[in-house]
């Protein structure tokens, strides 16, 4: 079974992987994490990936697609993955379907989280008391982070849509409910 886990930043898709891994042995492939581990190892592609992250903007495609490549071949034995934070925009995706193919593996469901503006800026805030994440700090950066969605990442989930493998669930409700929603999906994929 390999998933995608989709929405805005601060939806809640780094916290409903952990569940999932734990219930379905899942691979997590996070970007995001991917890119902040280069950014501490103090890699070139961390490096030049540093400036666009704290930003708030997008790294380049040719990037992630790059490091997805490498994982998807790494895992290739594994149960199936979780995409946490790719596809981010629609070449992306197209890519991904690429590689799925290369790799004699298939998207089985597109879970998007939806969760609205002010509860993404509130969850940003408590967030960013804990988190050492520089782009959790600066409400400017955060802000940017949720338009460059907007733009660039939500016309992901039409693409997905037209495959009629998109999913919604309510991400507004509690960490427990929305991980029962997603798990209904799951267990019913699954079969
Ligand atoms: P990335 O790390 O992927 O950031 P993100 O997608 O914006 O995701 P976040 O980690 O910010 O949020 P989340 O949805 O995982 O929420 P969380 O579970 O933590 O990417 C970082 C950057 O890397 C990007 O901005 C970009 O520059 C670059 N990048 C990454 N991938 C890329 C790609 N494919 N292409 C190009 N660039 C890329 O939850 C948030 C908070 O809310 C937590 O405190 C949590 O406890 C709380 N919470 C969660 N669920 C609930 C709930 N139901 N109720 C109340 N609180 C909740």
């Amino acid at each position: 079974m390999n998933i995608i886990l989709f929405g805005p930043p601060y939806a809640g898709k780094g916290t409903q992987s952990q569940n999932i891994i734990e219930k379905y042995g899942l691979i997590h492939l996070s970007t995001g994490d991917l890119l902040r581990a280069e950014m501490k190892e103090g890699t070139e592609l961390g490096k030049s990936a540093q400036k666009l992250i704290n930003d708030g903007f997008l790294v380049p495609d040719e990037v992630v697609i790059g490091m997805i490549n490498n994982k998807i071949k790494s895992n290739k034995h594994s149960k199936g993955f979780i995409f946490d934070g790719f596809p981010r925009t629609v070449p992306q995706a197209g890519a991904l379907d690429h590689l799925c193919k290369e790799n004699g593996i298939s998207i089985n469901v597109v879970i998007g989280l939806t969760v609205e503006k002010d509860e993404l800026t509130k969850r940003a805030v408590l967030r960013g008391q804990t988190s050492n994440r520089a782009d959790d700090k600066d409400p400017v950066v955060i802000g940017k982070r949720i338009v460059v969605y907007q733009e660039e990442t939500a016309p992901v989930a039409n693409y997905y849509q037209k495959k009629g493998i998109y999913e919604e669930v309510d991400g507004m409700n509690t960490i427990e409910q929305v991980f029962r929603d997603i798990s209904v999906i799951l267990d019913s994929v699954k079969k």
